[in-house]
């Protein structure tokens, strides 16, 4: 395969959302996934490490699953059963499990990826923040083998899980601090972009037009994550976790600005509150590019031209 792919870790917790990014990123010729690492969140690491290996089994990807945290750092477990349902992936047949995930821990796999990467690797984050915290505290040393950390979660205001915080963040802030605060170059996709990546009912209508297996169950999966939207009062279901990929093979199609990002940690109310400050003037500390925007409709025929790429 050409040098110039995108070497990646995805971490995830699926997770409806978490499923079309990993769909997405497999059929992307320009990615190469290296590893897929789970996390608990939407449900528990059993259920999303399950689900991993379901949609690793139907899309028959090369690349190993490895299990991570079961729960945050220092933190109880919240799940979000609510949206993605008793197994996490709720709504159409899922698919039978093929392909099992190795005996190794997640962190142990993202050491052996990034040791053994010929290049540095991009981490797609796509869930709490637990297993990448993991991996910076406890081999720093590997952050010259992190190209860049491109993560789905927090907000500059308002949240989805509490009132002030996002749930990837708000499920593990203390690993969210990690992160932000490591100095690395980070992509963030926070609720104000992602609330706008929102696919409606005829784009969803077009996805299962293309009739493929993968795109039948795409639609089905988006058909469930609709519906629990739907009931919010969204007006189409929102591709969280699809951001934080399609950012690395089409940025023209996102705006956004630099900026410095803080995790409340101490908060009796805002913990997991993600405080963003925007900068217009270059700033060594401004490790973030804080994504505000997106083409929509450029974002939908994206993921539909891709996923006609899948059988
Ligand atoms: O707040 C949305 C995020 O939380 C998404 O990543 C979704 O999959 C859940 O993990
Ligand atoms: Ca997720």
């Amino acid at each position: 395969m050409s040098s110039n792919r995108i070497p990646v870790i995805v971490d995830c917790d699926p997770g409806h959302d978490d499923a079309v990014a990993l769909f997405f990123a497999h059929a992307r010729k320009e990615i190469d996934i290296r590893l897929v690492s789970t996390v608990a969140g939407n449900q528990t690491v059993e259920k999303t490490t399950l689900n991993a290996q379901r949609i690793i089994s139907f899309l028959k990807m090369k690349a190993p699953v490895a299990r991570g945290a079961s729960k945050p750092l220092f933190r109880d477990l919240i799940t979000a059963e609510s949206v993605h349902g008793e197994s996490g992936l709720d709504g159409p047949v899922l698919p039978d499990v093929h392909i099992s995930a190795v005996e190794q821990p997640a962190f142990s796999m993202m050491v052996k990826v990034l040791e053994e990467s010929e290049k540095p690797l991009t981490i797609v984050a796509t869930a709490a923040l637990t297993n990448v915290g993991l991996l910076l505290l406890l081999r720093p040393d590997l952050k010259s083998r992190i190209e860049r950390i491109s993560l789905m979660g927090g907000s500059l205001s308002g949240g989805n899980w509490s009132p002030s915080a996002e749930f990837n963040i708000l499920v593990d802030p203390e690993a969210a601090h990690v992160v932000f605060s490591s100095g690395l170059p980070i992509i963030m996709s926070p609720l104000e972009l992602t609330h706008r990546a929102l696919v409606t009912t005829s784009d969803i209508e077009r996805i299962r037009s293309i009739g493929s297996r993968s795109a039948l169950l795409v639609a089905g999966l988006l058909d469930y994550f609709w519906k629990v939207h739907e009931r919010a009062g969204f007006l189409g279901a929102p591709l969280h976790d699809l951001c934080a990929v399609a950012v690395l093979t089409a940025p023209e199609i996102f705006q956004g600005k630099r900026g410095r990002v803080q995790v409340e940690c101490e908060g009796v109310y805002s913990n997991g509150t993600t405080v963003v400050s925007l900068v217009d003037f270059p700033d060594p500390d401004a490790n973030v590019e804080v994504l505000l925007d997106l083409d929509r409709e450029v974002l939908v025929d994206l993921l539909v031209t891709t996923l006609e790429t899948l059988d």
